[in-house]
């Protein structure tokens, strides 16, 4: 069993320089899967080392595929085509990545043989009756654990047909595993948003010459078509910035610059609310690269306002309301979120954890169902555990900028499944963190 690691964030800090965070998460994943899956080599540079997507490259290699790298983000894949990967020899083992398993599901869904996905404590208490559903309805055939929960046992040869599916949660995650087993089915899969969710995997199927189409809320393909490798530049993962961006804001002094940040529509929810709760962040040298927005963003510290989250802005920030309660905390006035229960069943409970931690802190925050209400206040130092959740981790570090005293924060192993480095990397931009195993300095 590793060492759990604990984070310690002396007082005083702020935040200044240029730094570029990891590649994006979501983007390394799907520049893996369908590498995997296209004709041809498909160069990929800028991918995430991070345990979550190196789960990824370990199922595909189980299968078959051969691929060099990763080494500082450089990967070549290569494809063995929609119909070439070969059934792996063990259970594959998707850790603590919700997206890799559910995607998975998706794909292995339309394979020929039987197949098996696993992942940690986590990751096996998740819900899959999301994707297992519309799955099935698409003819797939997969049993999971009591309550639809890990592990999935999918079995192969079966036929596959397009549904016409209208998704009850706004969740890309779910969007991705029916476009993902559209690739293999008769006919047309169509899936239908309640809010726009993020769009990487339709703008990647389109990078490796899929045809896919979008009207209004919905989204569609036709199956039987084939994937044509590429190279594929991925950009500094926003929900990695975020953290940065809360830090720098509510940190006096701050004057940050994150290079080479995707900035897609449909993941800036965290500027946006950022924004409105009065905080100083201009977008730099906007450009385009592989088919994605990318910019740079100049944050600097600002006082900061309480305000009601806009409902339309949750699917765009889902991940990012870990750091975001932090920049509540350090705000004036109230901040309440509503209508966001899904965070509920993320890599943690996500409210939960966070209410608990804000408490311990001195900040008065209290769960609702389906969301938060955070009175801001004057942080102080203290004890907090973050649930093995890296979100979490890294978001009461940032907290360790306006707190009165030194705060700890139990548990961060996991931050290694998405910003392997974290730790260096903020301390570098002037964050007084250090880790350590077992909590001895
Ligand atoms: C992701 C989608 C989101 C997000 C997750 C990554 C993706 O999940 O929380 O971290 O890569 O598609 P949902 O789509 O389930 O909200």
């Amino acid at each position: 069993m590793d060492k759990r690691i604990d984070y310690r964030i002396e007082p005083g800090g702020r935040l200044q320089g240029r730094l570029r965070v990891p590649g994006d998460k979501s983007m390394s994943h799907r520049a893996v899967m369908l590498g995997s899956l296209a004709e041809g080599t498909t160069e990929v540079s800028g991918l995430l080392e991070g345990e979550d997507v190196l789960a990824t490259v370990a199922a595909f290699r189980a299968m078959g595929v051969a691929m060099d790298g990763p080494e500082r983000g450089g990967m070549r894949i290569q494809g063995v085509g929609l119909h070439g990967l070969k059934p792996a020899a063990a259970p594959l083992n998707m850790g603590n990545s919700g997206t890799a398993m559910r995607l998975m599901a998706g794909i292995l869904a339309g394979q020929a043989f039987d197949s098996e996905l696993t992942g940690d404590a986590s990751l096996s208490q998740r819900p899959m009756g999301r994707v297992v559903d519309p799955l099935a309805a698409m003819g797939a055939a997969i049993t999971t654990a009591a309550g639809a929960r890990p592990p999935l046992k999918i079995h192969g040869g079966r036929s596959l047909h397009g549904i016409d599916y209208a998704m009850p949660v706004a969740s890309a995650q779910v969007k991705s595993a029916l476009l993902l087993a559209g690739l293999y089915a008769a006919g047309t899969t169509r899936v239908t948003e309640p809010a726009p969710t993020r769009d990487h995997t339709e703008r990647m199927l389109r990078g490796f010459g899929y045809r896919v189409q979008s009207a209004g809320a919905g989204v569609s393909l036709a199956g039987d078509g084939r994937l044509q490798a590429c190279s594929i530049e991925v950009p500094a993962d926003i929900s990695s910035a975020a953290f940065l961006l809360v830090g720098a804001s509510i940190a006096p002094g701050s004057d940050l610059l994150l290079e080479h940040v995707g900035i897609n529509p449909t993941r800036i929810g965290v500027i946006n609310i950022l924004r409105q709760m009065g905080a100083e962040l201009e977008i730099e040298r906007p450009r385009q690269v592989g088919g994605e927005p990318v910019a740079d963003i100049r944050v600097r510290s600002r006082a900061l306002h309480g305000i009601r989250i806009p409902q339309e802005q949750i699917p765009l920030a889902i991940d990012e309301f870990p750091v975001l309660f932090i920049a509540a905390a350090c705000a004036e006035g109230e901040t309440v979120l509503t209508g966001a229960a899904e965070l509920r069943v993320k890599e943690s409970d996500r409210i939960a954890a966070m209410a608990n931690g804000l408490q311990a802190l001195g900040i008065a925050a209290q769960e609702t169902e389906d969301g938060i209400v955070i009175q801001g206040g004057q942080l102080r130092g203290g004890i907090v555990d973050s649930a093995g959740d890296h979100r979490i981790a890294m978001a009461f570090a940032m907290a360790g900028l306006r707190a009165g005293g030194p705060v700890q924060v139990r548990d961060c192993r996991n931050v290694n499944t998405s910003f392997p480095g974290f730790v260096a990397l903020a301390r570098d931009a002037g964050l007084p963190i250090s880790a350590s195993a077992d909590g001895n300095a």
